[in-house]
């Protein structure tokens, strides 16, 4: 084979999309209940206790998740993140992540979570090859904090969790707030002094129009620029260069070196250009953006016995055809979207 056949062979094996992005990261929800009602996610009037929740055998077994992640591996993912719902309510969930890191050419896997049941889990999913925690945390007053997730849990039980993680090595450990103004907007400053200098990096994200029911308004988004003007006025900030292209986050670092934060501002700053991110929902279906409002179903073919080969081109069929930037085109977008419903973020994670 001369060496330009051999170019031919790589680059069909790892597809770009019609806007000529690659395919990196796989975010695998493992789970699509969650031990909290956040109201921009799953608003307790709508997931009420008769919710038709996926049954267990609807959810994708570990076996199939293992065997959808090796064929994903060849057409470029790098990156596994693994996320729910609550991923921590998916039983064994360490069992999965233990295999999934015995795939060859994974070279990260993290996972998202809500942090209540870390304290239980982290040195177990360690153990397992688990590379790195996010967790989500809105506010660590205990009133807005339980605002923000529809009642459930405490601020003392996910700090437990943070703490946890880290000494089990699963860093570096990032924070995520979901920032809505007149909610918990006064309470960025109480994060970032409470994470400064521990190692753990705060995150700042915009509140997005994920799903159909958190009644979103562009007026309850607080652009990431008057965060970080609010928190370079306290504490100056230096831009840090991103570390990989498609990189989700603007970096800051603390001048006096105690540490860093983040901005994910999919609202005012768009990031589709370099979007990278395929989603797995927890009962089969691949989405190629997170406001999509229709997936691939991979669990039908899967369980009618498709081949390797057939699962392949389907997945490879479906990033070639890929043309989502939401993000960018949220205005025309939105008033589309009140005919065809999004898929709603508990099926497919962040
Ligand atoms: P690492 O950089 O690997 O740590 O992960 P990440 O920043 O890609 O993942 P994380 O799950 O921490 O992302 C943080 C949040 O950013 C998510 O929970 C979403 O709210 C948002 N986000 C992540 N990916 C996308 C995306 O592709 N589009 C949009 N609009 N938002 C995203
Ligand atoms: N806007 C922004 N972020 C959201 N998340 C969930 N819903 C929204 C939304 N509407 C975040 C959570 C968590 C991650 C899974 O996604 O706070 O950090
Ligand atoms: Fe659960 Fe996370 Fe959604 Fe909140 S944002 S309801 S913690 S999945
Ligand atoms: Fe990717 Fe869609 Fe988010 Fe744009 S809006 S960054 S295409 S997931």
């Amino acid at each position: 084979m001369t060496s330009a056949d051999e170019k031919i062979v790589t680059l069909g094996r790892s597809p770009v999309d019609r806007l000529n992005r690659p395919l990196r990261d796989l975010r695998i929800s493992v789970m699509d209940r969650c031990n909290f009602r956040c109201p921009y996610c799953m608003p307790r009037e709508r997931f009420h206790e008769h919710y038709p929740f996926l049954k267990t055998a609807e959810r994708l077994s570990f076996e199939e998740i293992i065997r959808l992640t090796r064929l994903f591996v060849p057409l470029g993912v790098r990156k596994l993140r693994i996320t729910g719902g609550e991923p921590l309510l998916r039983v064994n969930l360490p069992d999965l992540v233990a295999d999934l890191n015995s795939i060859p050419g994974v070279e990260d896997i993290a996972l998202t979570t809500n942090g209540v049941l870390l304290a239980k889990y982290a040195s177990e999913l360690k153990a397992a090859g688990l590379a790195r925690v996010t967790v989500s945390l809105d506010s660590l007053n205990q009133d807005r904090f339980a605002l923000m997730n529809g009642g459930f849990g405490r601020v003392s039980e996910v700090l437990e969790g943070i703490e946890h993680a880290q000494a089990a090595g699963l860093g570096p450990l990032k924070v995520n707030a979901v920032i809505q103004r007149g909610v918990n907007d006064g309470d960025v400053i109480d994060l970032v002094e409470h994470f400064r200098g521990t190692g753990v990096t705060v995150r700042f994200i915009e509140y997005m129009d994920v799903g159909n029911r958190n009644d979103w308004r562009e007026q309850l988004v607080v652009p990431s620029r008057d965060l970080m003007q609010a928190i370079h006025a306290r504490w100056p900030l230096r831009v840090v260069k991103p570390e990989h292209a498609g990189e989700v986050a603007r970096r800051y670092a603390f001048t006096d070196g105690q540490g860093e934060v983040g901005f994910i501002s999919s609202v005012t700053q768009p990031f589709c250009g370099a979007c990278s991110r395929a989603r797995l929902s927890s009962d089969g279906s691949l989405y190629t953006c997170l406001f999509a409002q229709t997936g691939k179903d991979l669990r039908g073919p899967l369980r009618a016995g498709a081949t390797d080969e057939e699962l392949d081109e389907l997945i490879r069929g479906v990033w070639s055809q890929r043309e989502d930037r939401y993000s960018e085109q949220r205005a025309v977008l939105r008033a589309r979207a009140d005919v065809t419903p999004k898929v709603e973020m508990n099926y497919i994670g962040g």
